[in-house]
């Protein structure tokens, strides 16, 4: 019983399977043996097995780092926790720091306020902006809506506990007069032209199948008016040189923080998220869905795009 208590959720459910915040149980146990077991007949590990297997014990002993184990991917509240840590707010678990502090996820972190800056500029008059799927929201509700009149915010997911968080947060920000929430899978949304504007951060990226990914993004053309915009982030495939050295230095990170990153998401977690697209292949998608790719925007360094497209 205590094996499938914390599995709630159905396979539509593309990023997690679990609820947010979880005990360290038996369950967990089972998933930190399953996954030594594997790691000790794995050649190649990023680093020496001793410490990998350190390393998996230490995540199981703080709740992002046992949501990771379990989940391989991240919800809507682990990643709005991510979003609104900062550098000043330590953690207790040391791990915990150095997965806020020096891992990739700053670079998402980094993303999500250049997604705000760019939903930023479109926000006007009578607008209705959308985000599928919404997890806490925070990329709609954190901007500023002090200057126009008369707006709607539409946040969609297929979890009922990332909603019941955004719910909170809308009432937080003073906005739940403006919000509505839609409980539904992105590939379902069987909405027809209701928004000039659609954001859509951390779904695609957990999906391999081009016909799906096109497939989810008709489901936004069809909800989108004619001219309506998507903001879309994905993850681009690395350079054909990518190495150590080089990845380290398009993120920022010293060669043996993308060691450990690689070590920590790669051999023992294993995320689900890491389905590359080239920027052709998201033309192409696009395009197949019927949007027109207007432009994609990078960080300084080159990594961590976003796409901005039109509905045609
Ligand atoms: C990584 S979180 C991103 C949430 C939000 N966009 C943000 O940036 O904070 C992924 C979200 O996708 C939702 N999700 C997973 N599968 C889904 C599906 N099939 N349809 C709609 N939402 C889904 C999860 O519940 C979770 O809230």
């Amino acid at each position: 019983m205590g094996i499938t208590m914390n599995y709630i959720l159905d396979e539509s459910y593309i990023t997690h399977s679990t609820k947010s915040l979880l005990e360290n149980t038996k369950e967990t146990s089972a998933i930190v043996g399953n996954i030594k077991d594997r790691l000790r007949e794995t050649p190649n590990l990023v680093l020496p097995l001793q410490k990998t297997l350190q390393l998996v014990d230490q995540l199981s002993e703080f709740p992002l780092g046992r949501f990771l184990l379990h989940n391989k991917g991240l919800n809507g509240f682990w990643t709005s926790y991510i979003f609104n840590s900062s550098s000043e707010d330590r953690k207790n678990h040391p791990l915990e720091n150095w997965l806020l502090n020096n891992s990739i996820l700053t670079s998402a972190r980094e993303r999500f306020f250049r997604f705000k800056k760019i939903l930023q500029s479109y926000v006007r008059s009578d607008i209705t902006m959308c985000s599928v799927p919404c997890g806490l929201m925070d990329e709609l509700l954190s901007l500023d809506y002090s200057t126009i009149d008369n707006f709607q915010l539409v946040g969609i997911d297929i979890d009922d506990e990332s909603i019941e968080y955004a719910r909170k947060n809308a009432i937080k920000q003073n906005l739940i007069n403006n919000v509505n929430f839609i409980q539904r899978d992105a590939w379902g949304l069987d909405i027809t032209s209701r928004f000039d504007l659609l954001t859509s951060n951390g779904l695609n990226m957990y999906e391999s199948d081009e016909k799906r990914l096109i497939a989810l993004y008709k489901n936004f053309r069809k909800a989108l008016k004619n001219d309506g915009i998507l903001v879309l982030s994905y993850i681009p495939t690395p350079p054909k040189n990518a190495n150590d050295e080089l990845m380290a230095q398009l993120f920022g990170m010293t060669v043996e923080d993308f060691k450990l990153e690689r070590s920590i998401f790669t051999d023992i977690i294993q995320v689900t998220y890491l389905n590359f697209c080239s920027d052709e292949a998201l033309k192409h998608q696009l395009e197949a869905a019927g949007f027109s790719l207007l432009n994609i925007q990078y960080n300084q360094n080159g990594v961590s795009p976003i796409a901005i497209a039109q509905a045609k």
